[in-house]
């Protein structure tokens, strides 16, 4: 799908966060192991949303989605193997390998697909599996797991930081006595899953470097459970504010953005934040010097983002991507624009400017998309974006509420 963008915006207004994607995904998946109804609110009306809800309805679930609330019922939940077309189109069904193997000690999915960020390989997730007493193998794009030993480690290490692999190990250990995780990575989202998974009656306590789970007699009627906010839809707008006129973000969680807040304010950005909210004006701020990191250093998914926000800097910013290897797209679409930026590899040198020559861009992933979106609402005319559908998949409604921010964007 393909999007005009007028350039030279000046927006105001305000912007209600929505939930966090990369929460909703996994707890949408664990639904499953509840005994019971499941009650979600604040989940974001995304794609990637759509297309989990179409893979759990052909498991036989019942599942209502209206507004942001999901109620679920897994009372005829069935074993299937996973080979539906959906499966490729998200980075997150690999999800429902964990709960499978919970669940039935069995699973069978094509291969996850998702944004073109780099190789992004599974390679962690299957060796906590295979810790977890179960075999693989992969054939034609589809992964076969399958119990193959009765002694299961109750023990795990996840080698190096990663979420996915850490909230899968989590989910494919649940029908164990217990189970510790070491060197888990959870991030704000994966703790949002936690309280989840401790609602649904899992007992999951966390200590230092170690999260401990201890099975638990479950029994439940109905769980509910409200999503956190998406800190990186937040911070979109933030960026989006900085460089474009006057926005407040509301909802937010403020406590879990710390890192890149200070970072703005301590480079002379108009920004303040409370709690909850977020408001930012249209300024120029000293020099960036950024690199990403797990949380709660800066998060790769605002990496496009703050590059974006490099033009109005003043003097050279220096960014390193250390997360996903090919999360660099935006670095060409600034030198298209006329913007002073070197890259090399995995670190890029920007330099602030007074003009953006507006371009047609083509999205590759869905943060370097939105990135592009704030690239052409500061372009100096009429940009398009093509793939912009990798958009949708985490962001809820970015157009209506750009638009309504006074922003000049037509589908076309
Ligand atoms: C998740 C998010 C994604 C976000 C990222 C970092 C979802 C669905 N996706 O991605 O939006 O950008 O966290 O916050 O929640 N790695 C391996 N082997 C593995 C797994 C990962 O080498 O088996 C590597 C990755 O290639 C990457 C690093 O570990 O270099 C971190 O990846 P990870 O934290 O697992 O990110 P995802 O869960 O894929």
């Amino acid at each position: 799908m393909d999007i005009r963008v007028a350039g030279g915006a000046k927006l105001r207004g305000t912007v209600i966060t929505s939930g966090s994607k990369n929460a909703a995904i996994p707890i949408l998946c664990a639904s499953l192991l509840a005994k019971g109804k499941v009650l979600l609110r604040n989940v974001p009306r995304i794609s990637d949303i759509d297309n989990l809800i179409e893979i759990i309805k052909k498991l036989n679930c019942q599942i209502v989605f209206k507004g942001h609330t999901i109620l679920i019922d897994n009372t005829f939940l069935t074993y299937k193997p996973l080979l539906f077309e959906e499966c490729r189109k998200i980075r997150g069904s690999y999800y429902l390998i964990g709960v499978f193997l919970t669940l039935f000690a069995k699973c069978e999915i094509l291969l996850p697909g998702g944004c073109q960020i780099g190789s992004r390989p599974i390679d962690l997730h299957l060796k906590a599996f295979n810790d977890l007493g179960y075999d693989y193998h992969i054939e034609n794009d589809v992964l076969s797991i399958s119990k193959k030993q009765a002694i299961i480690s109750k023990a795990l290490k996840i080698e190096k930081k990663s979420v996915g692999a850490s909230i899968n190990a989590l989910l494919g250990g649940l029908s164990l006595d217990e189970l510790e995780i070491e060197n888990g990575l959870f991030e704000p989202e994966g703790m949002d899953l936690i309280n989840f998974l401790n609602k649904l009656g899992f007992n999951i306590t966390q200590s230092d470097n170690m999260l401990i789970y201890m099975r638990k007699e479950r029994d439940f009627k109905l769980v509910k459970h409200t999503i956190i906010p998406d800190r990186i839809e937040a911070m979109t707008y933030a960026v989006m504010g900085l460089l474009c006129g006057d926005i407040t973000i509301k909802k937010v969680d403020t406590k879990v953005l710390k890192y890149p807040l200070d970072i703005l304010i301590a480079s002379g950005f108009k920004l303040k934040y409370s709690d909850n909210e977020i408001i930012v004006s249209n300024s120029y701020g000293k020099a960036l010097n950024i690199k990403t990191d797990v949380y709660p250093l800066f998060p790769t998914d605002l990496q496009p983002l703050f590059a974006v926000l490099c033009v109005n800097t003043r003097g050279q910013s220096k960014i390193e991507e250390t997360v996903f290897e090919n999360r660099m797209h935006i670095y060409q679409d600034l030198i298209n624009s006329g913007i002073n930026c070197k890259v090399e590899k995995n670190i890029a040198i920007i330099e602030g400017s007074k003009n953006v020559v507006s371009q047609d861009y083509k999205a590759y992933d869905l943060r370097h998309g939105a990135a592009l979106l704030i690239l052409a609402l500061i372009g100096n005319k009429f940009s398009t974006i093509s793939n912009f559908e990798y958009v949708f998949r985490g962001y809820d409604d970015i157009i209506k509420k750009t638009i309504a921010l006074g922003a000049d964007i037509q589908m076309l």
